[in-house]
């Protein structure tokens, strides 16, 4: 969603800021401005559309500030346009804001503000933060923003500057991400490290909560009292070509491309010399798993379909019952959980809204929370009783597809993990599993490099203008066939539905006239005969069937129109292959009907509102 930067330093910050912006473009935006602060003036500009509209105008800005803040807008109270693009001003001009997240109570207090005589330049709910500075202004900026705080529902981050405080802004998150920027004699306020990777790699993750004074030789963090917050600086190690293309035409390819790497990362230090999964620094001890009487699994999107496979994997290997639910339904429906449940929570971003929220409900209700994420100090690592990190490194493409691959893998990883401590499979049968995991960064990296890509690209062309996709499997293959569909419709707009093939017969058969494509994930495995029946099934009725199959399978081209074949494996680590041609198929598709595959439309990265 919203993506902000705020630069304190001795150089001029203009340009820093407006590529610190380009840094977030993933997070999905639709409109931008930056406001920077030099001898008591404000230089401000705003732009409707992408980063080139605001560019165009950027000659207009002060470009020897050295202070200043900046924002990417995803429209949720107000249309897109100028008007409504931040940094947005009080009435006296005394104060400039961003915000990421939404007031909720901004109704209210934009009417209270109006008959206090406050004039407001904009539809939006973020505006009131300026005015609601001014209302509370005595001299003290750092206590204004208390203040001001104090009286805002809702799930934000503001990034402030003052007028009156040249040298200095200060920043408050509630729920949404923050995150600060060490640097040698500048310092950096940011929703990503990803805006200010390329100036420093120390970051500070305050909590919800805490107000910081940002200058630029130092970082102090106060908590709503105003006492004031001891901190650390962790140094963050994702490369920083992450942020970049690196020939690629796309994000989306390049992380495509970059799993057998993420994967090999999210292994590193999780197998330990006897060849067993290690899961040091869990913060979940082996007793409450042992002792658990059930998991329930909460996430959202591609998260929940990593999901999917944990819930496989971890009842038919530690033979625990396992509930999995998206959190927006979960966060209200009143679960049964105690103190013997463990909520598993899956959030690549570790920020979304309904994540987070499904997350306090397991934890009221007396169970443990387990969260599986990829961002170091997301709000969902603090909220969590243990975290459980995969190692993707920076995914910017809106579309996830190497941070699933990861999520696969570490769940995979903790249902081993599980069923040796609940004794439910032996050493030998978890080492044999393990090393098999170990080999598919390079099985995957030859799929990468073989002939799968350019006939999925072909495939893609041939299809393209089909009006519907059906996408179906049994078992492990259904979470791979949702996660397909998902990708069709995220980044093509191609309507696409995915079933369990079971479920056929039931109703989706009926969709299907001569033509229509079906995508079948039939890698080997328990179910794979009943597949097959379902294939001919849908074959009967005039459908084409693109397979997804085994190496070594060559009795399923009978059955199929195309094949695409993926290295075998054993069943349940089969997802970790076969759902890359599925992100591969969709990408070609949207590309071949020239989409923005990194940022589709009405997308964000991060969904940190409800
Ligand atoms: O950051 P999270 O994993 O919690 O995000 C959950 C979903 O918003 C996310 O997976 C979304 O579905 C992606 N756009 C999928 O490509």
């Amino acid at each position: 969603m919203c993506g902000i930067i705020g630069y304190v330093g001795a150089r001029p910050c203009r340009d820093i800021l407006f590529n610190g912006l380009r840094k977030l473009e993933y997070r999905g935006y639709d409109s931008a401005g930056i406001s920077v602060l030099r001898e008591g003036s404000f230089s401000l500009v705003r732009a409707v559309g992408n980063l080139d509209s605001l560019e165009a105008l950027l000659d207009t800005v002060d470009d020897k500030a050295s202070v200043g803040i900046a924002h990417t807008r995803w429209a949720t109270h107000g249309v897109p346009s100028e008007r409504n693009a931040h940094p947005h001003t009080d009435c006296s001009g005394r104060f400039a804001i961003v915000v990421n997240g939404i007031v909720e109570n901004y109704l209210r207090l934009r009417a209270e503000l109006v008959e206090e005589g406050h004039v407001f330049s904009s539809d939006t709910d973020a505006e009131v933060v300026a005015h609601l500075l001014e209302r509370h202004y005595r001299g003290s900026f750092l206590s204004a923003l208390r203040d001001a705080y104090a009286e805002l529902q809702g799930h934000f981050t503001i990034v402030a500057m003052s007028r009156a405080d040249p040298e200095l802004i200060l920043a408050v998150r509630k729920e949404t991400p923050l995150v600060l920027g060490l640097g040698e004699g500048e310092n950096f306020a940011a929703s990503s490290v990803a805006a200010f990777m390329s100036h420093t790699r120390v970051a500070v993750f305050p909590r919800s909560g805490e107000f910081a004074e940002i200058r630029r030789h130092g970082i102090e963090l106060y908590d709503e009292q105003g006492n004031p917050v001891a901190f650390e600086g962790h140094v963050v190690d994702w490369d920083e070509d992450a942020a970049e293309k690196g020939g690629f035409e796309t994000f989306m390819l390049k992380e495509i491309y970059e799993q057998p790497t993420a994967l090999v990362d999210t292994l590193a230090e999780r197998v330990g010399p006897d060849g067993l999964v290690r899961l040091d620094g869990m913060g979940l001890q082996d007793e409450l798993f042992r002792d658990a009487s059930q998991i329930v699994i909460v996430a959202c999107g591609t998260s929940y379909h990593a999901g999917l496979l944990g819930k496989y994997a971890l009842e038919r290997w530690a033979r625990l019952p396992v509930e999995i639910d998206v959190a927006s339904e979960f966060r209200y429906r009143d679960p049964v959980l105690d103190e013997r449940t463990i909520c598993i929570a899956i959030t690549q971003s570790g920020e979304t809204a309904d994540t987070l929220a499904a997350m306090r409900v397991a934890r009221h209700s007396g169970a443990h929370v387990l969260v599986v994420t990829n961002i170091l100090g997301s709000q969902a690592t603090r909220e969590a009783d243990g975290v459980l990190f995969t190692r993707a490194g920076l995914e910017i493409g809106v579309a996830a597809t190497k941070t699933l691959l990861a999520q696969f893998l570490v769940l995979l990883l903790l249902a081993l993990h599980v069923a040796r401590v609940r004794g439910k499979l032996d050493e030998d049968t978890v080492i044999r599993t393990v090393n098999e995991l170990r080999s598919v960064p390079a099985s995957l990296a030859r799929l990468l490099a073989g002939e799968a890509p350019a006939q999925l690209q072909e495939l893609a062309q041939r299809y393209r203008g089909s009006p519907f996709f059906l996408y179906m499997g049994r078992n492990v293959g259904l979470p791979v066939c949702l996660e397909g569909a998902l990708k069709l419709k995220e980044i093509s707009y191609v309507p696409a539905e995915s079933y369990a093939a079971g479920e056929m017969k039931h109703g989706p058969i009926a969709l299907l006239t001569h033509g229509s494509p079906v995508v079948a994930v039939a890698t080997d495995g328990r179910t794979y005969e009943k597949l097959v029946s379902n294939m001919q099934e849908v074959r009967a009725r005039g459908a084409h069937v693109l397979a997804v199959a085994s190496e070594g399978n060559e009795g399923i081209r009978e059955v199929a129109d195309h094949v695409v074949y993926v290295p075998a494996t054993s069943e349940m680590v089969s997802p970790l292959l076969a759902v890359v041609p599925l992100q591969l198929f969709a990408y070609h598709v949207a590309q071949a009907n020239g989409e923005k595959v990194d940022q589709p439309r009405n997308l964000a990265k991060t969904v940190t509102v409800e």
